[in-house]
């Protein structure tokens, strides 16, 4: 860690230390956002270059999350990290970093930053240490087990079923000891032994350290994973269509003394205010999820994001997540990352026949008008799709794995370089991108949907606007809107001085919708809908009928009784 700086604190911000709940948080995968150095990676630079996109006077979000920005080998791109307490010099420096931190605090921006935690890479210099022998001080900083036993051939046996979630055994033999390691991920991801007390010391130091410089977050990668069971038992086994899934992970995650460490993990963060964290549930239930939510302290779980563009399923989806979470647990709201595909592309490709960007457009309303913190994804404010990217210029490794037993959808596809204007590189770069940019990017890009008052770029500005404006959209409590059209979603998000009504038409056909509420009585403003103008001065009775647009959005307020 470099020597300690002074610790910048957000000016003016929209929100105060309740912004984990009220604000919104926008995804920025550093190597694809902005490249100031010409590269062909985006950077640091590139994105303090281009905060006014994201802060106010642009898309008016409140914090932005970087996906890992440490000295990382690359063969997760970034997820392999080497270093966690410094900046990749892909990137840039510790001080560009602190003067990120310091221009998005001065835009009122808060940064959390990603913290990769439950593994290192095999570069890392604990790693080095730790293989090269079984006495030193990183000894036992990793799983190391002897094996099981030997083969007829003499080939040492792994001490367990475990298999990797990127496909192949779980197990990596190590000959200068003698032993295998355990690795959930890349064999070049050995994980680390957080029951080994100087493990959980330093990982702590080092969160400890970036508090100190003032970062006011941290999405936790795959954080219930960090304890297995100590003996490391073999995993009971059932039916299912890959190596991973055809076992039940009782042992190498999810552990009964989980919450205890993130307890003292807790203790740090909320040891100053205003700051949070978001774990990333990694293969478990919305139940799980919601079990270990407390405030200031949230996680992404999966159902939404799983969920096809069906009404059904998104009122399933939503149903759920609000039978499990309850009033007083707060969930996160994320239609895509860098792991998933574009949320467009995805729901999209759910459905015969789709318009995409009338998709997106009603998505965007899904996603902030949802009980929960949204997390929003670079780039899905101008509806950005997956970018066909051919094998050879792929750049995530188990893509190049591929096996009847692992199947795996290339992430390069939604990790493609931000689009920012027309001509070459788009604006991103004036060099090469390393990863080819969306054909559609000389239309498809900041400058020009800015220009455009109904470009999705603007719904979002629009959207977000009127969200901060809106107590109800921050904290309401959510209720379904009882007995639906077949293909509209639509829920009520109410404080006691507010109500706002959310439809989504969730079919191509456009349909004529009853506005719900004591007939005759209930009138209702429109406020925004995502087929065409606003028409605020637009005044609905419950019980009258409103047209809306084949995937359309609408979102009205309570304006009284009659
Ligand atoms: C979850 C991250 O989101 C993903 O990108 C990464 O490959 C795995 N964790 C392993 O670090």
């Amino acid at each position: 860690m470099p020597p300690a700086r002074t610790a910048s604190t957000v000016r003016s911000p929209r929100f105060g230390d309740d912004w984990w709940q009220r604000g919104i948080v926008y995804q920025i995968y550093p190597r694809s956002f902005a490249d100031a150095d010409g590269d062909g990676f985006g950077d640091l630079q590139g994105i303090i270059d281009h905060l006014d996109h994201v802060g106010p006077g642009g898309l008016g979000i409140d914090a932005i999350w970087l996906s890992p920005i440490y000295p990382s080998p690359g063969l997760d791109v970034g997820y392999d990290v080497s270093d966690h307490t410094t900046v990749d010099p892909l990137f840039g420096t510790d001080d560009d970093f602190d003067r990120l931190v310091e221009e998005a605090h001065g835009r009122g921006i808060r940064v959390v930053l990603d913290l990769v935690m439950n593994h290192t890479s095999d570069q890392h210099p604990w790693f080095v240490a730790s293989r090269a022998s079984r006495t030193g001080p990183f000894a036992d900083w990793y799983l190391w087990r002897d094996p099981s036993g030997h083969a007829p051939d003499g080939t040492p046996l792994p001490p367990n079923n475990w298999v990797s979630f990127f496909g192949g055994s779980g197990w990596e033999w190590e000959p200068a000891r003698e032993q295998f390691y355990y690795h959930t991920f890349l064999p070049q991801q050995p994980e680390l032994d957080w029951r080994t007390p100087a493990v959980e010391a330093a990982q702590l130091a080092m969160v400890r350290g970036w508090l100190a410089r003032g970062v006011d977050g941290f999405r936790l990668d795959v954080f219930n994973a960090f304890l297995k069971h100590p003996d490391l038992l073999s995993n009971p086994t059932r039916e299912g269509t890959s190596a991973w899934g055809r076992q039940i992970h009782l042992y190498d995650r999810d552990q009964p003394d989980f919450p205890d460490l993130m307890a003292r993990f807790r203790a740090i963060v909320d040891s100053q205010p205003g700051r949070m964290s978001v774990g990333e549930l990694f293969d478990g239930t919305v139940e799980t999820a919601a079990s270990l939510t407390t405030d200031r302290h949230l996680f992404f779980d999966w159902d939404l994001l799983g969920a096809p563009w069906r009404a059904q399923d998104l009122r399933t989806a939503i149903g759920s997540r609000e039978a499990v979470f309850g009033p007083h647990r707060w969930p996160t709201a994320a239609l895509s990352n860098h792991d998933q595909p574009r949320q467009a592309s995805r729901l999209a490709a759910s459905v015969a026949d789709p318009d995409v960007d009338a998709v997106a457009r009603a998505a965007a309303v899904l996603i902030l008008t949802l009980r929960g913190t949204p997390f929003m994804y670079y780039g899905e404010e101008l509806g950005l799709r997956d970018v066909d990217i051919p094998p050879d210029e792929s750049v995530d490794p188990p893509a190049a794995v591929v096996a009847p037993d692992f199947q795996w959808w290339d992430r390069s596809r939604c990790r493609t370089p931000m689009p920012w204007s027309p001509g070459p590189g788009a604006g991103f770069t004036t060099g090469r991108p390393w990863l080819r940019l969306g054909p559609d990017a000389e239309t498809r890009n900041v400058r020009t949907q800015a220009e455009d008052p109904g470009s999705i770029l603007s719904l979002y500005r629009r959207l977000i606007a009127l969200r901060a404006a809106t107590p109800a959209l921050q904290v309401g409590s959510l209720e379904m809107v009882p007995d639906q059209d077949a293909s509209v979603v639509a829920y009520s998000r109410t404080t006691p001085d507010q109500t706002i009504l959310v439809a989504l038409n969730v079919g191509r056909e456009r349909i004529s919708w009853t506005v719900p509420g004591d007939p005759g009585s209930t009138r209702w403003r429109l406020v925004l809908r995502t087929a065409g103008a606003d028409t605020p001065a637009d005044e609905l009775t419950a019980g009258e009928s409103i047209e809306m647009d084949g995937d359309e959005g609408i979102i009205l307020e309570r304006v009284g009784r009659a």
